[in-house]
């Protein structure tokens, strides 16, 4: 109301000031009513944060963001003014929580299912109102996340055990393609394509050109990351987009020729049984005309990126740390001689490997990939006494909220932190409630799986002449914590268990 006042398009002014004030009073009429607007507005905010300040505290927090990455900013934001805090992105209203009961709250209702990001950014990667893992179109994620869910549970959880040890052996058995001129291995390259072949294996089944399908995972990543937050007139600009509009058509045209082929396949099949998998029950969706083409498609690619783009800087993350902890190494080694001993993994013995299960969890809380969710508030609320209005927006810092609250040595790497029964309401890495990771149990399947079947194999090292360690890693926190590619002190050295052979560092 008082913008559309202030706005001289709407209304003529001088007809609502009485004739008898002079024309010169107008300027300071204007003014006055601009500052008590300003300052009306910051009265009403009773959360913490920068002050509105004509537009330049929204300037600037979104400028932060886009400077320092999501991640770091949202670190920022919260150590300055406390864990439950506001700042605006692209002009939006965007609360920082990195209090647990708060992100309680979030998770577990209904009305924050939504995620939020810049509508262009998101259409550009193909996420807006399609797939998953962006899509704020509710009523079309409700249609979409059963598919997704029956994949990643049930036979196919199952199934991907066997489909992930017979890749990691694989791999491991053709390691010279992934390992430098000085015999050091690059674990990133390794895990990437590990986790799209699995990922291929279970959903997909379409023969792919695994090495060149990795490199285009991660130019559609780094554009998905760069474009979520750009404000509106970044994309007028075209040769600032370009290289990113590139990355993204190159990773969908792949994936379009695979579900074509895939299409093929299923429009020949003498036995329609053998066909079933995550991507032929989306064709059919399509047939009967629940889905769009273009869902499909954007479904499929978000199914073959999620793996990669998660999970191998995970594994690497948690490889450096247990080449960094001996003691945690022994106690996972004599933990798989017992329960898995001299043959392959087997799904039986996935829940009783509760030494590998806290290492990676301690892994994933010391030193996490995903470090925030995103969500939006759907309708008024009230969350730990602050009110919240409907449309803003809601950045749970999980991450912080990991180091802040229950753990006995928050700051350390020690399977000491889940030696007791951690309550699920204080560590959240994959969120939980309706809009929760939809792979978090394949992914702790998997996990499991590459790290017994790799250490039973190998003895892994750090670089560690040059004084490699997790905590100085230079790494970017983002959409996502990745480290800095631009090193090869990312390699590690692999060395045979049951063999003299040790690689120099
Ligand atoms: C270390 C591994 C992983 C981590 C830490 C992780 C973490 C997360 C987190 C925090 C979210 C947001 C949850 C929320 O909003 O509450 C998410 C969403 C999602 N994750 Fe994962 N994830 C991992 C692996 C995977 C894997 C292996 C898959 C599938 C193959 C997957 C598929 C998805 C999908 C589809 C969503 C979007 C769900 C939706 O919006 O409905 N994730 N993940």
């Amino acid at each position: 109301m008082v913008l559309e006042m202030l706005n001289p398009m709407h209304y003529n002014l001088t007809s609502m000031v009485p004739e008898a004030v002079p024309l010169a009073t107008m300027p300071i009429l204007l003014l006055t009513g601009f500052l008590l607007f300003i300052w009306s507005y910051e009265d009403t905010s009773s959360i913490p944060g920068p002050g509105y300040c004509m537009g330049i505290g929204p300037l600037i927090s979104h400028c932060r963001f886009l400077w320092m990455g999501i991640g770091s900013a949202c670190n920022y934001y919260n150590k300055m003014y406390g864990e439950f805090m506001r700042v605006w992105i692209c002009g939006e209203e965007t609360l920082i929580i990195s209090k647990s009961s708060s992100m309680f709250h979030v998770m577990k209702h209904n009305h924050y299912i939504s995620r939020f990001g810049s509508k262009l950014g998101l259409q550009f990667v193909g996420m807006h109102e399609n797939g998953i893992i962006f899509n704020n179109n509710t009523a079309l994620w409700k249609v979409v996340r059963p598919f997704f869910i029956k994949a990643l549970t049930g036979p196919g959880l199952v199934h991907m055990v066997t489909i992930c040890t017979e890749s990691v052996v694989r791999h491991l058995d053709r390691l010279e393609e992934v390992k430098n001129e000085s015999g050091f291995v690059d674990v990133l390259t390794l895990m990437r394509r590990v986790m799209l072949d699995a990922s291929n294996m279970l959903f997909l089944r379409i023969p792919l050109d695994e090495n060149a399908i990795v490199v285009k995972i991660q130019g559609y990543f780094d554009a998905w990351q760069a474009l979520l937050f750009k404000p509106d007139i970044f994309f007028k600009i075209s040769w600032l987009y370009k290289k990113y509009e590139k990355s993204v058509k190159d990773l969908k045209d792949a994936i379009d020729v695979l579900t074509e082929e895939k299409r093929h396949r299923i429009s020949t099949a003498d036995k329609l049984e053998d066909c079933m998998d995550f991507a032929t029950e989306l064709i059919f969706a399509e047939k009967r005309g629940d889905l769009t083409r273009e869902n499909v498609n954007q479904c499929i690619l978000e199914m073959l990126i999620a793996a990669p783009d998660t999970m191998s800087v995970s594994v690497l993350f948690l490889l450096f740390l247990i080449a960094e902890h001996p003691k945690v190494e022994e106690a996972i080694m004599k933990e798989i001689q017992t329960v898995v001993g001299e043959r392959d993994i087997r799904i039986d013995d996935i829940q009783k490997l509760k030494v590998v299960e806290n290492a990676i969890y301690e892994s994933m809380r010391y030193q996490p990939v995903v470090d925030l969710v995103m969500r939006k508030a759907l309708q008024d609320d009230v969350i730990d006494g602050y009110p919240v209005k409907k449309g803003t927006n809601i950045i749970l810092n999980i991450g912080r909220m990991h180091r802040l609250e229950f753990f006995p040595k928050p700051n350390e790497f020690t399977l000491e932190n889940f030696e007791k029964n951690v309550p699920y309401r204080y560590f959240q890495p994959f969120g939980f409630g309706p809009r929760s990771c939809v792979g978090k149990y394949i992914a702790m399947v998997m996990m499991k799986v590459i790290l017994v079947t790799l250490l039973k194999r190998f003895h892994v090292q750090t670089l560690q002449s040059r004084e490699v360690c997790i905590e100085k890693m230079q790494k970017i926190n983002d959409l996502a914590v990745h480290p800095d590619e631009n090193t090869n002190l990312l390699n590690m050295i692999f060395v045979p268990r049951n063999s003299d052979t040790r690689l120099e560092s």
